[in-house]
């Protein structure tokens, strides 16, 4: 069968076209991405009206161009699935309102996906994963542990009690005077940075539930970037790569945790998968690297193009469960907020 996935839920417009055969076997016959982050860069973070008006500017065009790379029509769909949240509601709104049109005109399955759900997912997309497995979903939005039994069937172990971890690389980024998503200038300033020269607090290290916190990390980061201001190069990669270094010890500790709860509850994990635009985070990746091999869990990682928001995450959920017949009904409503 093959799905069309639309996603809007933040600052990417993109759609995409995943087929899925019988088997479970997935192939990707599109994945169209359209970028706003150049349109936000001034403001240092995405402003959810310019947000909204870019993607109803986009949106046409790069359902349009999903199709034709796909060199498919949309009277060959099996169905139309959109991420219908949680996220900034404009969008969300764009997209799943473009969805259930092209369902009803073509007389298609609609399919409502949870965002959450398209990163839980997509392990299985580019590499068969079998459930259960452990998902670390660490993104702008969110950052959670999550036991993925089935499709549809997600257990939170953990989850931040303040900010995401990718929202305090983008803030630790806008403090520093870095660009903006603040990830990948904070992972490159970190490269030629030292890490040990500032001692940063480890939030929740060694706590039995595995939640994560980085509201103080954040606050540290800058009460030491007043004291040595003007800040130079040295002092930032310095800053980068200590902050850096924190969060990957407070990730890595709340991981084992994790592991540990999940063993306890379903046995031995087919997969450790991490998902979400901080997996793209290459230290953070050689960190988990290294705990699987000590766990002895096969530790999953998505391409960078697909760890990022990406309408064949949507597809591929989309397509998950129209196998399972949990089609959606076209009143569906958009949502802020929806855990999974
Ligand atoms: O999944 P995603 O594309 O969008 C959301 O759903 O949030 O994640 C974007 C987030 C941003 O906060 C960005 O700064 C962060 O992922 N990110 C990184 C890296 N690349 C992107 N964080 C740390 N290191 C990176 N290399
Ligand atoms: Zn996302």
């Amino acid at each position: 069968m093959r799905v069309l996935g639309i996603e809007t839920t933040c600052d990417e417009t993109a759609a995409s076209v995943v087929e899925r055969g019988e088997d479970g076997s997935a192939r990707i016959l599109s994945n169209v991405v359209l970028s706003q982050v150049k349109k936000h860069a001034a403001y240092g973070g995405v402003v959810p009206e310019i947000a909204s008006r870019a993607h109803i500017d986009a949106i046409d065009r790069v359902v349009a161009q999903a199709l034709t790379d796909a060199e498919t029509d949309i009277s060959d769909i099996d169905g139309v699935s959109a991420a219908a949240g949680p996220g900034l509601i404009g969008g969300v709104i764009v997209g799943l309102t473009t969805a259930k049109a092209l369902a009803f005109a073509a007389g298609k399955p609609f399919l409502a996906v949870n965002h959450l759900e398209g990163h839980a997912l997509t392990a299985r997309l580019t590499d068969g994963v079998e459930f259960p497995y452990l998902l670390l979903l660490v993104s702008g939005g969110h950052s959670q542990l999550l036991a993925v039994e089935g499709v549809g069937k997600y257990r939170r172990l953990g989850t931040t009690i303040d900010d995401a971890i990718g929202e305090a690389f983008d803030k630790v980024a806008k403090l520093l005077g870095l660009g903006y998503p603040g990830g990948p200038q904070v992972e490159k300033a970190a490269e030629s940075g030292d890490s040990s020269r500032f001692n940063f607090p480890r939030p929740m290290i060694g706590r039995a539930e595995p939640n994560f916190s980085l509201a103080g990390l954040k606050t540290a980061v800058r009460i030491e970037a007043e004291k040595i201001a003007p800040l130079s190069d040295r002092d930032i990669a310095d800053l980068c790569a200590s902050f850096q270094a924190a969060v990957i010890d407070m990730v890595l500790d709340r991981v084992r945790v994790a592991l540990q709860m999940f063993k306890a509850q379903f046995g031995h994990p087919s997969a450790l998968v991490v998902a979400g635009g901080v997996a793209a985070n290459a230290a953070l990746r050689g960190g988990l690297e290294r705990m699987s091999e000590h766990f002895r869990v096969k530790l999953v990682a998505p391409p960078l193009d697909l760890c990022g928001d990406n309408g064949a995450m949507i597809a591929w959920a989309g397509a998950e469960r129209l196998a399972l017949g949990l089609t959606d009904p076209l009143d569906t409503a958009p949502r802020a907020r929806w855990p999974l």
